[in-house]
């Protein structure tokens, strides 16, 4: 079985990296948007901080996932009908670009407060810029749209992996994201 991707099939690295990708983005997602709505207080702090201690150690695995689809040619598409190959390869390169748009706008959220980001306590990276106002509002309002977006571009991946595995029957592009024969 081949780590790196072949025309037909994805490789053992780009697998590894969706799935522990897709973990990852949920749960950030899911933390983001339980407390996004939260009063000020220590659940709220509690909540963030965890949000930011593993985002930070998120940060790493997800560049690293976007970075190897970016040098690595992706696999054919799949035969469909060309308008639906089209939504696909421009929804996969959607997905791709709002993580780089959320790892990138969250530490800088933190930082540009004038906050470290701390790590469940073990580290702290200090902010190297300083409270920045204008910048901090900003980045929020980027890496708040950047989640709805996100999220949005999630649940049509999601339903459209379900509609081909189970409506249509096809089992083809979950069976080569699985590494499993297409049957
Ligand atoms: C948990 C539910 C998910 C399922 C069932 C699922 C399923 C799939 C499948 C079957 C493919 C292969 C499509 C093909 O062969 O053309 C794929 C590709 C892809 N998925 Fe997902 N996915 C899920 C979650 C996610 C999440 C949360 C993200 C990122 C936010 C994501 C990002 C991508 C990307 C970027 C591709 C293109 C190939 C790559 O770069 O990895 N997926 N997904
Ligand atoms: C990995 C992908 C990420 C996703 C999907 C994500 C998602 C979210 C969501 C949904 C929110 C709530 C937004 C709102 O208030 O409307 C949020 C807020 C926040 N995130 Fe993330 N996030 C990610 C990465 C990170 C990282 C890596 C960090 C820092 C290390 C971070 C730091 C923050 C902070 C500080 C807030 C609060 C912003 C504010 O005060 O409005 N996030 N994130």
């Amino acid at each position: 079985m081949s780590l790196h991707d072949t025309p037909a099939a994805y490789g053992a690295v780009s697998r590894l990296n969706h799935w522990i990708g897709a973990a990852l983005i949920i749960v950030m997602l899911g933390i983001g948007l339980y407390f996004h709505e939260m009063p000020r207080g220590d659940e709220l702090r509690y909540w963030m901080g965890l949000h930011v201690s593993i985002g930070a150690l998120a940060f790493l695995p997800l560049a690293f996932r976007v970075l190897w689809r970016v040098q690595a040619a992706s696999p054919q598409p799949l035969p469909q009908k060309p308008w639906l190959q089209r939504t696909s390869q421009v929804t996969h390169a959607l997905l791709l670009g709002l993580i780089a748009v959320m790892i990138v706008s969250g530490p800088l959220t933190v930082w540009s407060g004038g906050r470290p980001i701390e790590v469940f306590g073990w580290l702290a990276v200090p902010s190297p810029m300083g409270r920045q106002e204008g910048l901090h509002e900003a980045l929020e309002v980027v890496h708040g749209v950047g989640s709805r977006l996100l999220l949005l571009t999630v649940i049509l991946h999601v339903l459209a992996a379900a509609w081909h595995a189970l409506i249509e029957r096809n089992r083809a592009a979950m069976a080569r994201m699985l590494g499993a024969p297409a049957r």
